[in-house]
C-alpha cells in the first residue's frame, strides 16, 4: 500500500481485542509494520481464544505496546486511553463465536453491548479523532436464496444471541454519533478466514480435524452458505476505510465467494488428498451432528460502497484456503496449546476454560461457584506452554536443516 498519501499522521492507535485470531492480529501487525510513525497499542483481555503468539513478531518494535485489559471495565479502558494519549480506536473486541452464544448469551451481551458502551463513553470523555467499530454481516439476519445482496441501509434483523448483541452494539454506536457527534465509522464484514484464527471457527477447525485424521463434524445438513474474505483482504479493507472512509458511514466488507459448509468439506478433503466423491468416501470422513438451535441459511451483502473507496478482494477462496491449510499444518497443534476440546462438536467455554459438551453436562450443578472460580482467572493458561513448544519445534527444524 502506498503510505505517502498519509505522511504526517502521528496516531496513537488502539486496536481493541487484537491478539487472538483474526482481523485484529492481522491488522495490528499491518499497522505496526507499515506505519512506523503510528504508535499501536493492542488492548486485549487475553480471553480463551487469544494468544500473544499472534503478535510475538512485534515484540521489541518501538511503535508497538501490548496492554492487557477488559473493555467491560471502565478503569482499564480509561487508564490506557490516558497513558498512551490514544486518538484512534479500532474496536474488534468481542465474544464472536455464534455456537457459544446459544449457551452463554449473557457473556455476549456483557462484552459486545456493555463493553462497546464502555468504550464509547470512555472515548467521549477522553476525546478521540476516530473510532472504527467492527461489526458483522450477521446483523442483517438470514438472506433467502435468490434475494438481492443487502446494502448498508438495509434493516437489521439478527436471529441469534451473537448477532443480536452485535446489532445492539451498533445501536449504541449510532446513538453516540447522534448525541455526542463522536467520530464513528461502522464496518460490517463477511466471514473471515486465514492463518492465526482460533480453531473454533469452521475452516481452521476442519483443517485441524483432518490433520488429526478425525471426522469433520458438520452441523445439520451442511447446506448453509457464508461469504468468506481472506484475512489479508480484510486488512486492506480496514486500511482503506481508515484512510479514505467518511465519518458517520457504514461500510460492508463483502466477498464474492459464497461457500456452503459441505463445499468446505469437499475442498479441504481435496487439499488433503483424501477421496470425497462417493457417499462411501464421505461417510468415512464426515459426521453430521445436531444443528444449531437456529442457523441462518445465508448472508449476502453488497460491497459497492467500499469498492468506490478503492477496495477490491484480491485473494481467491481456493488460494486463500491452500495458504491457510499450509499454516495450520505447520503451527495449528502448537499455537494455542491443547485444542482437543475446541475441536469437538459444540464445546462449552466458561472464562478461559473449555469443556466438551459431555464433560460440561457431567459437571456439578452448583455453577455459581464454578463460574466465579473460572471468571476470576485472567490469563490464557496455555500461552507460555505453547510458545515453549513452538520454540522447541523451531529449534528442532533448524537442527534438521543444518543436518541436510
Ligand atoms: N471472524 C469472523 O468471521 C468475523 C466476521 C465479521 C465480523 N467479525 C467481528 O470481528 C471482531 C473480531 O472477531 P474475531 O473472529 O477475530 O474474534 P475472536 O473471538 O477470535 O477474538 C476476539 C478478541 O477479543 C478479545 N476480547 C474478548 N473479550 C474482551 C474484553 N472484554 N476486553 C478486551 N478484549 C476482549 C479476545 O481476547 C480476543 O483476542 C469481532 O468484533 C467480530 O464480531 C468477525
Amino acid at each position: 500500500m502506498d503510505t505517502s498519501a498519509y505522511p504526517n499522521w502521528e496516531h496513537q492507535i488502539r486496536a481493541v481485542g487484537e491478539c487472538e485470531e483474526h482481523p485484529p492480529c492481522w491488522f495490528v501487525r499491518h499497522l505496526t509494520l507499515t506505519y512506523p510513525h503510528y504508535h499501536i497499542i493492542s488492548f486485549d483481555k487475553l480471553d480463551y481464544c487469544a494468544t500473544l503468539n499472534n503478535t510475538r513478531i512485534l515484540d521489541g518494535r518501538t511503535n508497538f505496546t501490548f496492554e492487557q485489559g477488559d473493555i467491560t471495565l471502565p478503569a482499564d479502558v480509561k487508564r490506557v486511553l490516558r497513558k498512551h494519549k490514544v486518538d484512534t480506536i479500532f474496536h474488534f473486541a468481542a465474544q464472536s463465536h455464534v455456537d457459544l452464544s446459544f449457551g452463554n448469551s449473557y457473556q455476549f451481551t456483557n462484552t459486545n453491548v456493555y463493553g462497546t458502551h464502555v468504550l464509547l463513553e470512555s472515548s467521549r470523555e477522553h476525546g478521540i479523532t476516530r473510532f472504527i467499530h467492527i461489526s458483522t454481516d450477521e446483523v442483517y439476519g438470514d438472506v433467502p436464496i435468490g434475494a438481492a445482496d443487502l446494502s448498508e441501509t438495509s434493516l437489521l434483523a439478527p436471529t441469534n444471541p451473537y448477532s443480536a448483541s452485535k446489532a445492539a452494539a451498533e445501536m449504541m454506536v449510532s446513538a453516540y454519533r447522534k448525541s455526542f457527534k463522536l467520530p464513528l465509522i461502522t464496518v460490517r464484514s463477511n466471514n473471515v478466514y486465514g492463518p492465526h484464527q482460533f480453531p473454533e471457527k469452521i475452516i481452521p477447525k476442519f483443517i485441524m480435524l483432518l490433520q488429526r485424521s478425525s471426522k469433520l463434524l458438520v452441523h445439520g445438513d451442511g447446506s448453509p452458505t457464508r461469504r468468506y474474505v481472506y484475512a489479508g483482504d480484510i486488512v486492506d479493507a480496514l486500511d482503506t476505510i481508515f484512510h479514505r472512509g467518511d465519518i458517520g458511514q457504514i461500510y460492508n466488507i463483502a466477498s464474492k465467494d459464497e461457500i456452503s459448509n459441505t463445499e468446505i468439506c469437499h475442498k479441504l478433503l481435496d487439499i488433503f488428498g483424501l477421496p470425497h466423491l462417493t457417499s462411501g468416501d464421505l461417510e468415512m470422513r464426515v459426521q453430521y451432528t445436531e444443528d444449531r438451535p437456529f442457523n441462518d441459511q445465508r448472508y449476502a451483502t453488497d460491497g459497492s460502497k467500499l469498492a468506490a473507496l478503492g477496495w477490491k478482494q484480491k485473494t481467491d477462496f481456493d488460494d486463500g484456503l491452500r495458504t491457510t491449510v499450509d499454516w495450520y499444518r505447520r503451527f495449528g497443534e502448537v499455537w494455542w496449546g491443547d485444542i482437543s476440546r475446541v475441536l469437538t462438536s459444540f464445546p462449552v467455554v466458561e472464562g478461559t476454560e473449555i469443556w466438551t459438551k459431555e464433560e460440561h453436562e457431567a459437571l456439578p450443578s452448583d455453577d455459581e461457584g464454578r463460574l466465579e472460580e473460572f471468571y476470576g482467572e485472567q490469563e490464557a493458561p496455555w500461552t507460555t506452554g505453547a510458545l515453549n513448544h513452538l520454540q522447541n519445534m523451531q529449534g528442532a527444524a533448524k537442527r534438521e536443516d543444518s543436518v541436510h
